[in-house]
């Protein structure tokens, strides 16, 4: 949550920011504001609401200054308003601070500097940190060049809780500071200036090569350098990581909005997540994992823990796991597991998703787990992130960047990947032969079918018109369509409002059926030909209650029988949900720009959800 960037170089900071900004702004955009050093001193410019409010302002074009940081808001403490915006300055205005992550003893830090005579202005945790380094700056009678380094470390080691920080100093107009704990941060390297960012596609238009930080690393960054220090302030050496991502993934490509450019990127998408692992005709190559079938074999259970999204991606592959290596396979929602004192020993191997690789609690089961000793992958899609430094293994999805909140294209890969790693223990264990050769054929197809399966984008289109002013929508499905109607529900009560659930169909007349009444709309999920004629069933009898029906299908059904059947391709039923969720993502983005909303930044939600 919140986005943070920063500029030091040669060129005005304040355009460079501001563009940064409204790349992060899926991170949050409750406010926005940016401080630069300009002649006379620190500069904050501020104010509630969008980006585009902060760039009204009078005034922000007449900024100078060339080095700068910028904040966009996810109110955690204090409401949204321009006092809790970000940037916060100490009470002598010589420190200006930016902050993602929270301060969990902030009022213990807030009553510590008010018995020293600070007074604060905001409602925020962050207030407290440019307190805190004024505080230690002043008690230091030296006058060394790294006094602003070691009031900025001294701060930062009281702090307790997470936080990504940029600070700038008006004694030191050259210089800016950076360090991460738990929360993202890279810093970009460019030619003669230095860019920070709390990812990296926000600023990919301007370098390629990116320093990734370590917990409680600290950096000081001048135009022309970067030099890291420990906690201990010793320096350390650092590379760069080049990264292949393309500038223009990171923008919208004629498309009216990031969500449905990443729909219909998803061919592309899942095609790369599989060549990175299958070619026809091999086996599936893992080679960050290097398992043997004796460690397989000592397995006595595997774990997916996730959040959202990632977390239905692994209820689908719950399903393969178990049939294809007979191990039992158990999905949790990581800020549950983390408090039920989960069942985990040295022979469990857990898997965490998290497309942004950030997810605090995700982060923190995967610690968890690594604690009582089991081994631990992490899965996500962005190179560096923070759960791929904690894990003992990372494997990565293909989708390149995904701006919008809903997420689409990641999850489709994230099935992908978690299929065909299912496949390759199998392989190590010597089971399912039969069925793997044909998955794997079935898995090199899904590019085209799912190109097949986006034709269909107008029929949806004409049916979210008829329904987009409802109020409730239901989803039921059986077996691996459950995971479907779960995922499906989640896209469209996040980006259209509108009430949506989904039931395991058999479900219905245990309770939920109460709720269905006439002209309600009920979307059914059948690909799994042992149970469509069930489902089938279950549909009647929502029917027969007046309920308006659209079916997402491969099999061969009645269609007279419902209002509109969209009819996909014909896959094995482990990867259905990769092409039965389509249409329905696609559903879910008609039915919120019927509504007129928007679409990529739903309200009160993040694309990375770096607090517990
Ligand atoms: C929903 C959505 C969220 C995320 C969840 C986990 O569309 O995007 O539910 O899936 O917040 O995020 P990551 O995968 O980044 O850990």
């Amino acid at each position: 949550m919140c986005g943070i960037v920063g500029y030091i170089g040669t060129k005005k900071a304040s355009p460079i920011l501001i563009n940064g900004l409204i790349r992060l702004e899926y991170r949050g955009y409750d406010s926005a504001g940016i401080s630069t050093i300009e002649k006379d001193g620190l500069s904050i410019m501020k104010d509630k609401g969008r980006v585009n409010n902060l760039y009204n302002l009078p005034g922000i074009d007449d900024l100078e200054g060339t080095i700068g940081i910028a904040h966009t808001r996810w109110a955690t403490h204090g409401k949204p308003s321009k006092e809790n915006s970000h940037p916060h300055m100490d009470n002598s205005k010589a420190f200006s601070v930016v902050h993602n992550g929270i301060i969990e003893n902030y009022n213990e830090l807030k009553k510590f500097l008010t018995d020293n005579g600070y007074t604060f202005y905001s409602q925020t945790d962050t207030e407290v940190i440019p307190n805190l380094i004024h505080y230690y700056y002043e008690k230091d009678n030296t006058n060394d060049d790294n006094k602003f380094l070691k009031a900025v470390k001294n701060a930062c080691l009281d702090l307790k809780g997470s936080f990504a920080l940029e600070v700038i100093c008006k004694d030191f107009p050259e210089n800016m500071i950076v360090v991460r704990k738990d929360s993202p941060l890279v810093i970009g390297k460019g030619n003669g200036e230095n860019y920070v960012s709390s990812d990296i596609p926000a600023i990919l238009s301007f370098t390629k090569d990116f320093y990734l930080l370590n917990d409680l690393e600290f950096v000081i960054l001048s135009k022309n350098d970067a030099k890291f220090y420990d906690k201990d302030l010793n320096m350390i050496e650092k590379e760069t990581k080049t990264i292949e991502w393309n500038a223009s993934s990171a923008e919208k490509d004629g498309f009216e909005d990031f969500m449905l450019k990443e729909i219909y990127e998803q061919p592309t998408a899942i095609r790369e997540t599989i060549g990175s692992k299958l070619n026809e005709n091999s086996k599936c190559e893992f080679d960050e994992l290097n398992f043997t079938k004796e460690y397989l074999n000592s397995i006595n259970k595997i774990y997916i823990i996730a959040c959202g999204t990632a977390m239905h991606a692994g209820l689908v592959a719950k399903n393969v796991m178990e049939k294809l290596c007979k191990i039992q396979t158990e999905v949790d929602i990581a800020s549950e597991f983390r408090y039920r004192e989960p069942l985990v020993d040295k022979n469990t191997l857990s898997i965490f998703i998290s497309q942004s690789g950030e997810t605090a609690d995700t982060i923190a089961a995967l610690k968890l787990c690594k604690e009582k000793g089991a081994k631990t992958i992490a899965i996500s899609n962005v190179i560096g992130s923070s759960i791929t430094r904690e894990a003992h293994y990372s494997i990565y999805t293909h989708a390149g960047p995904e701006i919008a909140v809903a997420s689409t294209k990641a999850y489709t890969s994230q099935v992908v990947l978690l299929t065909l790693l299912a496949i390759y223990f199998a392989e190590i264990l010597g089971n399912s032969k039969d069925i793997i050769e044909n998955l794997k054929k079935d898995i090199l197809d899904l590019p085209k079918k799912v190109d097949e399966t986006l034709k269909d984008s107008e029929i949806i289109k004409n049916f979210a018109k008829k329904v987009y002013q409802e109020h409730d929508i239901f989803f039921l499905g059986r077996g691996i369509d459950e995971t479907v109607a779960r995922e499906s529900a989640l896209k469209l009560k996040e980006i259209s409002y509108i009430h949506a659930d989904s039931y395991p169909a058999g479900e219905l007349k245990h309770g939920p059926i109460a709720l269905i009444e006439k002209d309600i709309t009920v979307i059914g999920i059948m690909t799994d030909p042992k149970l469509v004629d069930k489902t089938v069933s279950n549909i009647q009898e929502v029917i027969s209650r007046g309920a308006k029906t659209l079916i997402v299908t491969n099999q061969k059904i009645d269609s007279k029988m419902f209002d509109l059947v969209i009819k996909i391709p014909e896959t094995n039923a482990f990867i259905s949900p990769i092409l039965s969720v389509i249409p329905l993502q696609l559903f879910a983005y008609y039915i919120s720009k019927e509504k007129g909303l928007d679409v990529d930044k739903p309200r009160n939600l993040a694309k990375s959800v770096t607090v517990e």
